[in-house]
């Protein structure tokens, strides 16, 4: 077997309004000062817990987040400001992936002596200065339980990835009920994109049977529930499940993360900005296309968890879940086309120039994928 290594947050509550629990957490307790990032949906929610802990003794500061689409340099720079001026003991970050990116590098960052261009990559941020509590309310990028943070440089257009395990939160908190607002078209896309993290952790380069389990509950939970949530918004037990789900997906990023879907789609999100989740649902029938006869079994398996019977050989079981991720995309209201969302032939070679650049997704791929690769990918779903 493989060596791998599985580093998780320190504990993970997950259930139906586990957030009651918060203000007893001892991360919250042991500290004197907490400040809040807190998506702005979630703010009548989280006011009162923060009031509460602040009459119990405690300085609370809540800074809402109402940047739109994947935050930025400068915005996580107006965010560190507020953080170091304060001085937190304790981080607790609210909302989906882009508010608890912003927590997981400000608990990282405040009063850190490394300046944050010098810890983009992998590995390279040593330590993180903050208690951390990642809350999550979509139930699509797993931030809550992974090692990763995402920042978009908007003069480049890129996006940069921070891989650390000092990025692992103290806490993550699971509940399904935050997620009941979540508008259907958000509770596609991100549904979508923790279905995306599941299906590249199995059909992985560096897939590995213990995250497999993970990637295979996830991938079931989440296409089993995906459309009565996006449908009924207040179905609860369909909720539960996503969120599951989701952090199922989270647990598979750490140890084994994507690979061409999301290296195709990070162009799409810093140059057209187009949603992480939409992007990468758009691009991942047309990947595991391009991918199949690398891994016939282990993409048949994949349709098998999503409930798809077997066929005569593996190719055409697979076929068929890639069939079925297509009709479930339509059925989520998903467009099955970058054109629809305004690419052009002429923008193709360009997204394929960002995707070639990330070579931490890229290498990841069950089978080589290159510059004219990718632009044929793309091209197929204009
Ligand atoms: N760190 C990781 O491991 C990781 C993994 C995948 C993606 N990401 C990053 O996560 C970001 C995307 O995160 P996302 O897809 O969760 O979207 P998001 O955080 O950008 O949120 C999308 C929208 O949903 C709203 N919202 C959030 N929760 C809500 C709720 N409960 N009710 C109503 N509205 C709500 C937000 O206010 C926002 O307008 C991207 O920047 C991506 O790069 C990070
Ligand atoms: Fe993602």
């Amino acid at each position: 077997m493989n060596l791998i290594i599985l580093q998780q947050p320190g504990k993970i509550v997950i259930g139906e309004n586990c957030i009651n629990q918060l203000a007893e957490d001892n991360l919250i307790t042991l500290s004197d000062k907490i400040l809040f990032l807190v998506a702005t949906p979630l703010l009548k929610t989280i006011q009162p817990i923060g009031d509460g802990i602040f009459l119990s003794g405690k300085k609370v500061v809540i800074i809402e987040y109402d940047f739109a689409g994947e935050p930025t340099f400068n915005q996580f720079d107006s965010l560190l400001n507020k953080s170091e001026y304060f001085q937190p003991d304790c981080i607790v970050g609210v909302g989906g992936g882009s508010v608890l990116d912003c927590a997981k590098l400000l608990a990282a960052m405040t009063g850190n002596e490394q300046q944050y261009p010098d810890v983009i990559g992998v590995g390279l941020l040593r330590k993180r200065m903050k208690k951390l509590i990642c809350i999550s309310t979509t139930s699509g990028t797993g931030s809550e339980v992974s090692p990763i943070a995402i920042l978009l440089n908007e003069e480049t257009e890129s996006k940069s990835g921070i891989v650390s395990p000092a990025l692992l939160a103290d806490a993550a908190y699971i509940d399904p009920a935050l997620t009941i607002g979540l508008p259907p078209k958000i509770t596609a896309e991100t549904g979508m994109d923790a279905l995306c993290h599941c299906i590249e952790a199995y059909t992985n380069k560096f897939a590995h049977p213990l995250v497999d389990v993970y990637a295979l509950n996830g991938i079931k939970l989440i296409v089993e529930n995906l459309e009565k949530a996006y449908n009924d918004g207040g179905d609860m037990e369909a909720r539960s499940a996503l969120s599951l789900g989701s952090m199922y997906g989270g647990l598979c990023l750490g140890p084994v993360n994507t690979h061409g879907v999301h290296c195709l789609s990070y162009g799409l999100g810093g140059k057209y900005h187009i949603s992480h989740g939409l992007a990468n649902a758009i691009l991942l029938p047309g990947v595991l296309r391009f991918n199949l006869d690398a891994s016939p079994e282990r993409h048949a398996e994949v349709a098998i968890a999503m409930g798809i019977k077997r066929r005569e050989n593996d190719s055409e079981t697979a076929l068929a879940g890639i069939e079925f991720i297509e009709y479930l995309l339509k059925k989520c209201g998903i467009p099955g086309s970058l054109s629809v969302l305004g690419i052009t032939e002429n923008d193709l070679s360009g997204l394929a120039d960002i995707a070639m650049n990330v070579t931490r997704l890229l290498k990841n791929n069950p089978k080589v994928l290159t510059r004219e690769d990718a632009i044929e990918i793309y091209k197929k779903l204009l």
